[in-house]
């Protein structure tokens, strides 16, 4: 126990996470008291290695001086503008420095709290769009199964997971789905490249079987997060996708809310495929790194100029481009730059990459590696060779969960999608991790595998 910390105030009430989440105690969560760059402590005194940055959000670690100075500077002189009634610096100067670093497209940049919001921003920005200019049966989405672009009862609509269907059955209208470019375990036959390609095929289908002129957009999480287990599509297939989607006058969306801000070793995602480049990017997480809750949409300046001329997209949040938020914005950019964080990504994932294949091959329940930068995932499965799953009865997304907490590291899983796909757990530490950091990352999380595995075998399982 921390002497100088009061004593913890007792509840009877409890957080979200103790009385919201159904069967909350199956993975008991530590009370954190402090925590300082990959590291955090319990009340207990108890280390922790935050191994998935919490859902790949702390990009630089906790801590940070810098930042830490930024947002208390910026609260002491200017707290809260409101967007509607007035103007404030910090939003001007980070929507121009994130549009420079997006580069020729993305001109344009609109600010809320985080991904749900931005993604939803993107969808009533591209419906407005399409109805100020005469094409109001645009409103169909299309994205991947399975996949996830937020909470918000938009977003969530947008999202490819099939265990919704009755709650939004006669409440909201859902997205159409086609399959995900999946590489690890496919139909019989199939190559990554071969499956990546029916995928994209998948896409002209199904804009063809719902009538061009009524599809708006199609919103793909171009390197995958937790609901596929960081899957990264083949490069021809950013190719196809684009052109089918510019064939049909389809807007491309892509969510780099989880694998932007330079967790896969480029701050911009899209710019991985130079000619490919979609017509919106929504980002969240990485942008904050955990400081301030931040989401932005990036949108050509063509699009969000001529719509401003028409009937302008008025829709807002009370906390849009937070004048705090904004400042904790830049000075995440500026800790990038100074610590040279795309460059170091490169490097570090290549290495944490590499040990972790090791870790396959030391161990049976290691089925596949995936990911880019330091988006990675790691895939359990029964048997190596089929690459048959894991039984849901063994809960094993909770059960690696529980066994990293006791040798001292957090990694994030959950079951998604009613595990149809598959179980796997995040390896996406801060960006800044040192690669001796990596090495101790990498043993307390084989530790976890082996202790899981035991239990496997114990049981009779494996
Ligand atoms: C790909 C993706 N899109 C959108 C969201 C929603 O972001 P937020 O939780 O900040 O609302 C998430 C969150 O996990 C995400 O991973």
């Amino acid at each position: 126990m921390n002497k100088a910390c009061p004593p913890p105030i007792e509840t009877n009430v409890g957080g979200t996470q103790d009385v919201y989440y159904a069967n909350s105690m199956i993975v008991p969560l530590p009370m954190m008291d402090h925590a300082a760059g990959i590291y955090m402590w319990d009340e207990d005194g108890k280390e922790y290695i935050d191994a998935s940055s919490g859902p790949m959000v702390s990009a630089l670690g906790h801590g940070n001086k810098r930042i830490i100075s930024a947002m208390t500077e910026q609260a002491n002189k200017l707290d809260y503008a409101y967007t509607r009634v007035a103007r404030s610096r910090p939003n001007l100067e980070y929507a121009e420095r994130l549009a420079t670093l997006a580069g020729p497209g993305f001109e344009r940049v609109h600010f809320a709290s985080g991904g749900s919001e931005v993604v939803d921003n993107a969808l009533k920005f591209l419906r407005q769009f399409s109805i100020a200019t005469g094409q109001e049966k645009r409103r169909h989405v299309i994205s991947l199964m399975p996949s996830y672009h937020g909470a918000t009862i938009g977003s969530l609509a947008v999202g490819g997971n099939e265990d919704l269907a009755p709650f939004f059955d006669g409440f909201a209208i859902t997205s159409e789905t086609i399959p995900a470019p999946f590489s690890y375990r496919l139909p019989k036959g199939h190559s990554p490249e071969s499956y990546a390609a029916k995928s994209a095929e998948a896409l002209e289908i199904k804009i063809q079987e719902l009538g061009p002129e009524n599809v708006l957009a199609f919103i793909i999480e171009p390197i995958g997060g937790l609901s596929t287990g960081a899957i990264v599509p083949p490069d021809q297939y950013f190719r196809d996708i684009r052109n089918i989607c510019t064939r049909y006058g389809v807007y491309l969306v892509f969510d780099e809310i989880l694998c932007g801000a330079g967790r896969s070793g480029k701050f911009i995602t899209a710019h991985h495929w130079p000619d490919a480049l979609p017509d919106i990017i929504v980002k969240a997480k990485g942008l904050g790194a955990g400081y301030s809750p931040l989401g932005a949409m990036f949108a050509p300046a063509a699009m969000v100029d001529k719509l401003a001329n028409l009937t302008g997209c008025e829709f807002s949040y009370s906390y849009n481009a937070n004048p705090v938020s904004c400042a904790v914005g830049l000075a995440v950019l500026d800790e990038f730059e100074r610590q040279n964080i795309s460059e170091r990504v490169g490097d570090v994932g290549n290495m944490l990459r590499a040990e972790l294949e090791a870790i396959k091959e030391r161990n049976q329940i290691i089925g596949d590696i995936r990911g880019k930068g330091l988006l990675l995932a790691v895939e359990m499965v029964s048997d190596k060779k089929t690459k048959k799953s894991l039984p849901d009865s063994c809960s094993p997304t909770d059960s690696i969960r529980k066994h990293g907490l006791k040798c001292g590291v957090m990694l994030y899983a959950r079951p998604i999608t009613g595990n149809r796909f598959g179980h796997w757990f995040m390896v996406a530490p801060p960006l800044n991790i040192t690669k001796e950091e990596c090495s101790e990352l990498l043993r307390r999380t084989e530790a976890s595998i082996i202790a899981f595995q035991n239990q496997l075998i114990a049981n009779g399982i494996i």
